[in-house]
């Protein structure tokens, strides 16, 4: 299938592993990236831009295809070394960064010089025009459905692609929700040129985490996820397990008086215990809506091959014998 995305960023399907704290290493990205999707390596789960320098250098070694580094700009304390991941990333030779959080605007000059496609993950038409207005390559609309952060909104994709092909210019792949063939076809329908995935990429046979993680996701249904922190307005779509409902019954108690410390047990360094130690009760982990259509576990190549074969079978045989016959120009 080629679309705008698969031309930009040279891969053969318009499909991308979007970037996860714990889940993106290098053999995540690899393992997407050699199925014919796009990899992407998550930077900051690199404590170091030396540490994100052999990762990138670690993934380099398993695939010869393109892939990318996610770059998310966090509402943190003390600010990552941002420049220094970004040097690295030049230094790297990667030619593809998908940005998330806040805007990348101060690095768009170093990302263009060098000859690097961005890829701004965001939630709103609002934030998508601004990414196509400072330079932006393509955006990843992320609807509500996501798994991690959907920001304020709430507004899902149903809504969200059609009113971003309406107002964008850049291409745009639909976010959040997505894990089958049917709905890369009503994300195509919709106007984006392919989709991003995060939560479908964890239940695969290469995803580098616990088995437990992938048991859970594959168990869960679409019932099963929360939104957390929404009163700290950096609301999170997560799986529900005890760490979560403790969270949950601390907000509703606290009300406007939440402030972050009150949630620290729940938030603060669980992802190494959930996705490496399997410790599902550890606190709070992203996980989408999209849980509740996963019952297997392939490798990424049967995944993303399923999806597209599949996708371009709709097309060809289903979609293809709707219109009616009578406005054929041959009868
Ligand atoms: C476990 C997990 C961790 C994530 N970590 C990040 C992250 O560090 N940076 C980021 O930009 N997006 C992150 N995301 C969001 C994904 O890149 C992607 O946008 C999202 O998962 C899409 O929704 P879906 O899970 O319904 O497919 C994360 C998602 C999950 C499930």
């Amino acid at each position: 299938m080629k679309t705008k995305i698969t031309e930009l960023f040279n891969i053969e399907h318009p499909v991308i592993q979007g970037g996860m704290h714990y889940v993106g290493f290098a053999e995540m990205a690899a393992a997407a990236s050699n199925a014919g999707a796009l990899g992407i390596i998550t930077g900051l789960t690199q404590k170091t831009p030396e540490d994100l320098a052999r990762e990138i250098a670690r993934c380099k070694e398993m695939t010869d295809k393109p892939f990318g580094v996610n770059l998310t700009f966090l509402p943190a304390f003390t600010a990552p070394d941002y420049p220094g991941y970004v040097k690295v990333i030049i230094e790297g030779g990667v030619k593809i960064v998908e940005t998330a959080g806040r805007s990348p605007e101060a690095y768009m000059p170093y990302f263009k010089e060098a000859g690097i496609k961005v890829i701004h993950k965001c939630t709103s038409v609002r934030h998508a025009l601004k990414a196509e207005k400072i330079g932006c390559d393509a955006v990843s609309v992320d609807g509500f459905e996501c798994g991690g952060h959907p920001g304020e909104d709430d507004i899902p994709n149903m809504i969200l692609l059609p009113r971003a092909a309406e107002e964008l210019s850049i291409p745009f792949v639909a976010s959040g929700g997505i894990g089958n063939a049917q709905q890369l076809v009503a994300a195509l329908a919709l106007g984006a040129e392919g989709i991003n995935m995060g939560t479908r990429f964890i239940a695969t046979e290469e995803a580098p985490v616990h088995e437990n993680v992938k048991q859970a996701i594959v168990q869960a249904t679409e019932l099963d996820t929360r939104l957390v922190m929404r009163g700290l307005k950096n609301t999170e779509r997560v799986l529900t397990n005890s760490a979560v409902e403790r969270l949950v019954e601390k907000e509703a108690a606290l009300g406007d008086k939440l402030k972050f410390e009150d949630i620290q047990e729940e938030v603060v360094g669980v992802y190494p215990k959930i996705m490496q130690d399997g410790e599902m009760d550890a606190g709070a982990w992203s996980c989408g809506m999209v849980a509740g259509l996963i019952s297997d576990i392939p490798s990424c190549k049967e995944l993303v091959e399923r999806i597209v074969n599949d996708a371009e079978d709709i097309i060809r045989n289903r979609l293809a014998h709707l219109p009616r016959s009578d406005l054929s120009p041959l009868k």
